[in-house]
């Protein structure tokens, strides 16, 4: 068979990192709905990593463990269910497509508009996957407005 190239072995699980799933459970599906303290997170497993996001996109609350992976502009990014927008797997960047008005072709090209998703460490050790939440108290991210505690009682629609 093919080797693995990527491999997750990193050496030291953080304080705290909780398990949220085994390495096999990703088996069957690429992508896991979890809680992590009462924050709901989405694992996504793509191309033999793992990414964990904030459940709720960014623009509306959609639910992004319902989106589509599809690469763009060379980037493995999450396709929201509900409106269509682009988050970045591995930064939490949203993603739009302009027109660069200094560039006289005018062709369209993929733009960044930062950081908008909030993404969690994940660290995978004995067959288990571990998220360990970032801190909420450095960075704002407009997903933090759907990890709110109100809408966290709400069921997401699937
Ligand atoms: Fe995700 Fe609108 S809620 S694109």
């Amino acid at each position: 068979g093919q080797k693995q190239s990527a491999t997750e072995e990193p050496e030291e699980i953080d304080e705290g990192a909780v398990l949220v799933a085994k390495v096999e459970d990703f088996k069957t599906s690429k992508k896991l709905r979890t809680t992590v303290n009462d924050r709901e997170i989405v694992v996504f497993h793509h191309l033999g990593k793992h990414h964990a996001l904030d459940l709720r996109c960014y623009h509306s609350g959609g639910p992004l463990h319902l989106g589509e992976i599809e690469d763009i502009d060379g980037r493995a990014c999450v396709i929201c269910p509900w409106h269509k927008f682009k988050i970045v797997l591995e930064s939490g960047e949203g993603l739009y497509q302009g027109v660069d008005p200094r560039e006289p072709k005018r062709t369209k090209k993929w733009f960044s508009k930062g950081v908008k998703q909030r993404t969690h460490k994940v660290t995978v050790r004995n067959g288990g996957v571990y998220v360990t939440l970032s801190d909420t108290s450095t960075m704002w991210c407009d997903s933090d407005t759907y990890a709110k505690e109100k809408f966290i009682d709400q069921p997401c629609p699937d």
